[in-house]
């Protein structure tokens, strides 16, 4: 139907396209990326492969506080989740996220922000997406580690 005259839409073949699609015969297409790209069982794949790095990195790992990585493993999880149309339980437990606030107490220096998205970069690529997911989810990560920054290499 055209939204402005109410008339159905002709396909090229003559018919309306409505007759054309089988009722019932397609799924709902995902209603957000969260949902298109694999939902919790994706973005809980991408952390804990981030994190495996993190780990053992001699850079990043000294800068987190915690000596169990669990819980900051579990932050970003939920505010990807939420950040891409998922659940807002990062609302609920951290309230507003304010990244770059949260980030001020760590010194993050270009050489940082480089390997953690180095780091990120390894992770992402385990999850073998389709090409458009893979440069969307990239594209977000690359500059929001850009913002992140505070200090300058020393
Ligand atoms: C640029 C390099 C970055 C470095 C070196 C870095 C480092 C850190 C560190 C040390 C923490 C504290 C650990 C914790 O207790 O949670 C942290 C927290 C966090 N980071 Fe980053 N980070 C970087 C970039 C990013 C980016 C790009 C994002 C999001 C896309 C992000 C999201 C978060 C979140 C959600 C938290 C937990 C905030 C909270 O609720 O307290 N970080 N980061």
């Amino acid at each position: 139907m055209s939204e402005e005259t109410g008339t159905p839409i002709p396909s090229r073949f003559g018919e309306p396209l409505a007759k054309l699609v089988p009722v019932g015969g397609f799924q709902a297409p995902p209603d957000n990326f969260y949902e298109a790209v694999g939902g919790h069982e994706t973005f809980a794949a991408l952390v804990h492969e981030f994190y495996l790095r993190v780990a053992k990195d001699d850079l990043i790992r000294p800068m987190y506080p915690e000596q169990d990585l669990g819980p900051a493993e579990r932050r970003l999880l939920l505010f990807l989740e939420q950040y891409w149309g998922g659940p807002r339980t990062y609302l609920e437990e951290r309230g507003h996220p304010r990244l770059r606030m949260r980030h001020a107490p760590f010194t993050v220096t270009p050489r940082a922000r480089d390997r953690w998205l180095e780091l990120m970069r390894e992770a992402l690529n385990t999850l073998e997406l389709p090409p458009l997911q893979d440069a969307t989810l990239w594209d977000y990560l690359d500059r929001a580690a850009h913002s992140m920054v505070n200090s300058a290499d020393d």
